[in-house]
């Protein structure tokens, strides 16, 4: 599978298991809501493995500030997975946690979603290498 096509699949499915963890947290069916979080989380690697195959066809400083504005934000988000997998586990423990976890639920959905609109505009905006 190419870079291009390796990454917008993988970055669909990643954002089709996110709903799954989405839907199954709110049912609360843990078990499933577990294994969707592993799913996505396994997706998120491959769609990260493409995006640098991508990156590599592109003269992605051409872009501008988009660029490091796109890899902080990137970064930024693969680190804030880390706060919904802490608040999760605590929940097990202690129901109290579930607000905490909403929210930081919906906090890395949101990063993920920006993530994802500043890496398709880096990668519009740069200029393919090879390219005369
Ligand atoms: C190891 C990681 C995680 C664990 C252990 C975990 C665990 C849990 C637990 C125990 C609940 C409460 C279910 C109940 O009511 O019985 C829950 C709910 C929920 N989880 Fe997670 N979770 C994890 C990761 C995530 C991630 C990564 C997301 C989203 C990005 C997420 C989104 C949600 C949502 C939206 C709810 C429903 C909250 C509500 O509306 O009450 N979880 N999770």
């Amino acid at each position: 599978m190419g870079p291009t096509t390796g990454f917008v699949v993988f970055l669909l499915i990643t954002l089709a298991c996110l709903g799954a963890v989405i839907l199954t947290g709110r049912a609360a069916r843990r078990a499933a809501h577990l294994s969707c979080v592993a799913a996505a989380v396994a997706c998120l690697g491959v769609t990260i493995y493409f995006a640098e195959q991508l990156g590599g066809l592109y003269d992605l400083e051409a872009a501008g500030w988009i660029t490091p504005t796109h890899l902080i934000l990137a970064k930024v988000t693969v680190v804030a997975y880390l706060i919904p997998v802490v608040t999760g586990l605590r929940t097990i423990r202690d129901e109290a946690g579930k607000g905490l976890h909403c929210k930081a639920a919906h906090l890395v959905i949101a990063l993920t979603v920006l993530t994802a609109i500043s890496g398709t505009a880096m990668v519009l905006m740069a200029t393919p290498l090879g390219a005369s």
